[in-house]
């Protein structure tokens, strides 16, 4: 790209943003997303961040104002009224003074308020601003631990698919298998108004989130309880490494603040789980993989959620075998890093998680794999997530084979990260 239609571009992401920015929180995408998600927010702020730092700032701040007592940080801030979102409070019933979902999504808070805080112009500030919101994403990784990890073997659980942030992945199908459809109440979904239904979940999975919903609220969100009580709890080696690296990044930035007790906390949750991270590697997929922790047994099942990983400071044979994978992936698809492999017969272009290039899951990849030295693979991944939105414009995700757009239009943190890609880290 030339320097002017890098300007041109930026100037067009930072369009989309205020767009959709709500004064203290920035909701997804119009229409199809009206609310604050967990964490859309947290990488969004960092787009925020290269024209406005205190308003990046505020839009963490807006999504930690709505933790929950027992540190859980919601997936969905339901800050306004509206009937264009379905499940909406109505359904969820969490109880609490401004209506939230009742269960989380990936932890990048740490990671992203260290980077905010690491290229802060305005040092007092960011000083400021990081010292609080410290012990708020602490109590949330301790949450996870205690919550989520129930027998403290170093690795959380998700319990229902929309944690994970790859809502229909086919991580999930066998162990969905399991969660039944019986009393699920009579209900309208609003994402398929929206969007071409042959791009979103299918009514049968859309019935399991449900069930899921209910079972949860009928156990009136007691975390103490839920994990034990899912028939779903998937360890997902992306949502892992995601707050693995989350964990070190709270770590360093508590160091910094001369906060001990975070920095020493947060330390061992790190080596804790990247040694566990060992369980979930895959020699023959050259990746990571899903455990189900109800059967014991990993999933086979290739998607990006196994290559997230290269994130965390995952040891360098690993690192350097994901490097490969993508590598390879490259080669069955014109864009990458496509959501799962496109050799696996249940891969879809088109469909959400299943096949779909996804912005945010390449920034993370790329940020990983240039930090442990694969910069020409990380420079391809970056490459084309600019190559797509020029071609396409900032969509929610992509057709990896075509690059055609898909889901909602318009999209907040596709904008906050191709300004990312473009200012780099300076
Ligand atoms: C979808 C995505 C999820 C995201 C949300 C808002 O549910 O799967 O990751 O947070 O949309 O953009």
């Amino acid at each position: 790209m030339t320097s002017l239609a890098v300007d041109e571009t930026i100037a067009r992401a930072i369009e989309v943003l205020k767009e959709n920015d709500h004064g203290a929180y920035t909701i997804p995408t119009k229409g199809l997303y009206p609310f604050q998600w967990n964490w859309d927010s947290c990488l969004t702020a960092l787009g925020l961040a290269h024209y406005d730092e205190a308003r990046a700032w505020t839009e963490i701040e807006t999504l930690f104002a709505h933790q929950w007592p027992d540190g859980m940080v919601p997936h969905i801030v339901f800050h306004v009224w509206s009937d264009g979102y379905f499940p909406g409070p109505e359904v969820w019933q969490t109880g609490r003074p401004t209506a939230t979902s009742g269960i989380t999504q990936p932890a990048v808070a740490g990671f992203a308020v260290r980077r905010l805080f690491d290229r802060a112009k305005d040092k007092k500030l960011a000083s400021e601003r990081a010292r609080a919101l410290l012990p708020k994403i602490d109590a949330w990784h301790r949450w996870f631990y205690e919550s989520r990890d129930p027998k403290g073997v170093g690795l959380v659980a998700i319990i229902h698919p929309w944690e994970s942030g790859r809502d229909n992945s086919i991580d999930w199908d066998d162990a969905f298998e399991r969660v039944p459809t019986e009393g699920v109440e009579p209900y309208t979904r609003r994402d398929t108004l929206h969007a071409d239904p042959a791009h979103r979940p299918t009514r049968e999975q859309y019935d399991r989130y449900l069930w899921l919903v209910q079972h949860f609220r009928a156990l009136g969100w007691d975390n103490a309880r839920l994990h034990d009580a899912s028939p779903f709890q998937i360890v997902d080696p992306g949502f892992n490494s995601i707050l693995i690296r989350a964990s070190s990044d709270l770590a360093d930035l508590a160091e910094a603040l001369g906060e001990k007790e975070i920095a020493s906390a947060n330390r061992a949750r790190v080596e804790k789980g990247l040694a566990a991270m060992e369980q979930l590697w895959s020699e023959a997929h050259g990746q990571y993989l899903c455990l189900d922790r109800t059967t014991g047994k990993l999933v086979d099942s290739a998607s990006v959620g196994g290559i997230l990983p290269a994130f965390a400071a995952i040891p360098a044979a690993r690192v350097a075998s994901v490097a490969t994978t993508v590598e390879r992936l490259a080669g069955k698809a014109r864009f990458v890093v496509p959501s799962h492999d496109p050799d696996d017969p249940r891969f879809d272009a088109k469909r959400y998680w299943r096949g779909p290039v996804w912005l945010v899951v390449n920034y993370m990849i790329a940020d990983g794999l240039a930090a442990a030295g694969h910069g020409a693979v990380a420079r391809r991944i970056t490459q084309s997530s600019l190559d797509l939105i020029t071609e396409s414009g900032f969509a929610e995700y992509y057709d990896p084979h075509t690059g055609e757009p898909l889901g909602g239009g318009r999209f907040t943190w596709t904008a906050a990260m191709v300004i990312e890609f473009l200012k780099g880290r300076g």
